[in-house]
């Protein structure tokens, strides 16, 4: 069983900050910092670095893609469906506070320039049973959930950053859902996330095939596995950079279930990942080995 990860590639540029800047105001950062990043790229290493095969597809720009392939090389993932196109990659301009905390704000780049032609090209390589990890920084999600549903891979979702293109989506194709409380709350607007359990079981009546991870901060998670709800307690650690903590969560978690991992063993291992992922600064830099969370 492989994992394809259709995924976002950036540069993320991270500056260290007292507070997030307010508008209209300008304010002076004490550090800039340049990380390898983008969901989809975190999303991968964390994957392989739990263990699983994985090939990551998507695009970069010709002149400042290479520092962002060679993370994904470097991790062991496969890049032969990572195209290089003329423009820029695309990067975030992350803010990041002394609490570990952030802000981001991002340029789609070359992520936004994937078309229904690659995505055709990319798929005829996956079989049924394939997992393919989605999040929604780059074009055509909608094509691919529908492309791979019909060849019967396993699609995850991670529905971030959200927005109205998510609503869009077909997402009763979705086999995994990984979101928190306040993309579960726009895609189930009326509940509320004071009542998680409440919210989860909402997405499960409007998800009936989907199993589904609501991660709760602090709170830890719940998972629906498809019959019952399962916990997770999350892990206390002094956070230095939360960038990448949810990321790191997505592929030791798919990872964990692709290596034949139960679900609640698979939703521990990821939580110990992300706990020690908040611990380090940047985004993919952060992301532990497979030894560094068997050992945590
Ligand atoms: O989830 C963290 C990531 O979000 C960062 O690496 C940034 O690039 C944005 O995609």
């Amino acid at each position: 069983m492989k994992i394809l990860n259709f995924g976002s590639l950036n540069i993320d540029y991270t500056y260290d900050v007292d507070h997030f800047v307010r508008g209209g105001e300008t304010l002076s950062s004490k550090e800039l910092h340049l990380f390898p990043g983008g969901k989809g790229l975190n999303q991968s290493i964390a994957a392989s670095r739990s263990g699983a095969a994985v090939w990551h597809a998507g695009a970069v720009g010709k002149n400042d893609g290479d520092f962002l392939l060679k993370q994904l090389e470097d991790a062991g993932i496969n890049t032969d469906y990572v195209k290089r196109l003329e423009g820029q990659s695309g990067h975030a301009i992350i803010q990041r506070q002394p609490d570990g905390g952030n802000c981001i704000l991002l340029f789609g780049g070359a992520n936004q320039r994937i078309t229904k032609e690659m995505v055709d090209e990319v798929l005829a390589h996956f079989e049924s049973g394939d997992f393919l990890i989605l999040q929604n920084e780059i074009s055509e999600v909608g094509y691919m959930i529908e492309k791979a549903a019909a060849r019967g891979m396993q699609i995850v979702l991670n529905p971030s950053p959200m927005d109205e293109k998510i609503e869009a989506l077909p997402l009763d194709k979705v086999n995994y859902f990984l979101l928190n409380e306040v993309e579960a709350e726009s895609i189930c607007p009326g509940e509320s996330a004071s009542a998680p359990e409440k919210l989860l079981q909402k997405l499960v009546l409007r998800f009936p095939r989907a199993k589904i991870v609501l991660t709760l901060g602090s709170k830890g998670s719940l998972y629906w596995d498809g019959e019952k709800i399962l916990p997770q307690a999350c892990y206390k650690v002094k956070a230095v950079d939360t960038t990448a903590a949810g990321d790191t969560f997505t592929g030791f978690f798919i990872g964990g279930l692709c290596q034949g991992m139960e679900g609640p063993e698979a939703l521990d291992w990821a939580s110990k990942a992300s706990a020690i992922a908040v611990t380090r600064a940047g985004a993919a830099p952060s992301i532990p080995t497979k030894e560094e969370v068997d050992c945590f």
